[in-house]
């Protein structure tokens, strides 16, 4: 019997798959790669299911022999593996991205005399408009929860964006940029107390109460299915943040990060310039042991911050508190800086990885921003927050506008800056 091999996501399967499959045996035994969450995740989205949710669906589709994980993108190391005597794939990838990876898979197949089988491409359907319907359908709290756990184990680099409202949490779900290894977008948002603050015309010092940030998570879950990590501050009082943890938890926030200071807090950029306050270690482990007891599922989490670069306590204080904050129970570590170079957060970096016990490490470069994502992950950094980017540039514009207003005494010369009002009337599509 001959092999055959196809790959597929598998995500939501439709007719052109079945017609892949049924096509495929009839060239003989059709083994079926099943792409890893690892792999779509390097070029695209996460999938709804995960892997072993796809690969049981696939394996109970007629024609198929064998279900086996593609690991990569690239079809090689299966192929090496396997040496199928045909590869199936529908027409369509011969443009864009794939291009490259059906080059690869017929100059592989050529070492053992395999051959490379093109099938039309079915036609009015299609994953990506699967997607779309889906996407319109929303989500759940237990699946926008989870997600940011299987982001963490799908991705090297999870990329969060700030959102302080409906708006800038619709511009951080749906923008994307193609590139040449794929497309590119957001995995998930950060409900920042500084924007969040300062939209409000309110300084970051804890003075939005929790109900009212809350109004605020409320209007981005009604319009993006992607997962929020909520600023949780100090945290408050650790009698009061058992609430907060599960508030969040149930609304199907997927972690809030905590602050190790006490007292009135103060925005981390002041640094050392603001009269702000380290909490001690002992208070702090108490604070991340009664979240977590006070937690429902397994996949909300609890990280802590630590404020021992901002506040001039050295990395040896840092490292320190890693180990007592990881040794109470906390998800995840984020270091923060203000520095305008990342040379102390690539030093803590490099001690971090060091640590026996490690959690997910999260950085923000808000004021050293010349640092490539590539070289965070590098530096076994696993999330990014861009904090508050969106607010800062909005600010700007819209004082620019009123200027330009008030300057000539009429919008007209305004007008070049401005989205049309058409586009602004037909922004929010009506559901
Ligand atoms: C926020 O975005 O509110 C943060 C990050 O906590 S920072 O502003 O840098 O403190
Ligand atoms: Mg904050």
């Amino acid at each position: 019997m001959k092999k055959v091999y196809v790959a597929m996501s598998a995500d939501l399967i439709h007719p052109g798959h079945l017609n892949i499959i049924k096509q495929a045996s009839k060239y003989g035994e059709v083994y079926v790669g099943i792409l890893t969450d690892h792999a779509i995740a390097s070029y695209k989205r996460l999938p709804y299911l995960n892997y072993e949710q796809r690969a049981e669906i696939v394996r109970a589709l007629k024609g198929v022999h064998t279900v086996i994980p593609q690991e990569t993108l690239d079809y090689r190391p299966n192929l090496l593996k396997l040496r199928p005597d045909y590869v199936v794939h529908g027409d369509d990838w011969r443009e864009g991205v794939q291009r490259q990876t059906r080059q690869q898979v017929i100059q592989c197949l050529k070492e053992w005399g395999g051959e490379l089988i093109e099938i039309p491409y079915t036609k009015g359907i299609s994953s990506t408009q699967l997607n779309h319907a889906l996407r319109e359908l929303g989500t759940t709290p237990d699946i926008r929860r989870a997600a940011l756990r299987r982001l963490l184990n799908a991705r090297d680099l999870v990329r969060i964006c700030e959102a302080h409202n409906g708006l800038s949490g619709l511009i951080v779900e749906h923008t994307k940029v193609e590139t040449e290894t794929g497309t590119k977008e957001f995995d998930g948002m950060w409900a920042s107390s500084l924007t969040d603050s300062t939209s409000r015309g309110k300084p970051d010092i804890e003075a939005v109460d929790i109900s009212s940030r809350l109004v605020g998570i409320n209007d981005l879950l009604e319009v993006t299915t992607k997962p929020i990590i909520f600023d949780g501050d100090t945290g408050g009082r650790c009698e009061h943040f058992i609430y907060t943890v599960r508030t969040l938890e149930r609304l199907g926030v997927s972690a809030v990060i905590i602050e190790d200071k006490i007292g009135l807090k103060r925005n981390s950029l002041f640094g050392v310039e603001a009269n702000q306050k380290q909490d001690d270690i002992e208070h702090f482990c108490a604070k991340i042991e009664a979240g977590k007891k006070a937690q429902i599922t397994d996949d909300f989490m609890i990280i802590a911050r630590i404020e021992s670069l901002i506040l001039k306590a050295g990395q040896d204080d840092a490292i320190q508190r890693a180990k007592a904050y990881i040794a109470s129970g906390c998800d995840g570590i984020m270091i923060h800086s203000k520095e305008q170079t990342p040379d102390e957060i690539l030093d803590f970096c490099a001690r971090y990885q060091k640590l026996e016990h490690k959690v997910p490490l999260v950085a923000v470069p808000t004021t050293y921003d010349a640092i490539y994502e590539s070289e965070l992950a590098e530096a076994g950094v696993n999330i990014v927050i861009y904090a508050n980017q969106l607010l800062r540039s909005a600010y700007p514009a819209m004082v620019n506008t009123a200027k330009c207003i008030l300057k000539h005494g009429r919008a007209l010369e305004a007008d070049a800056d401005l989205m049309s009002v058409t586009e602004i009337i037909n922004l929010i599509p009506k559901v």
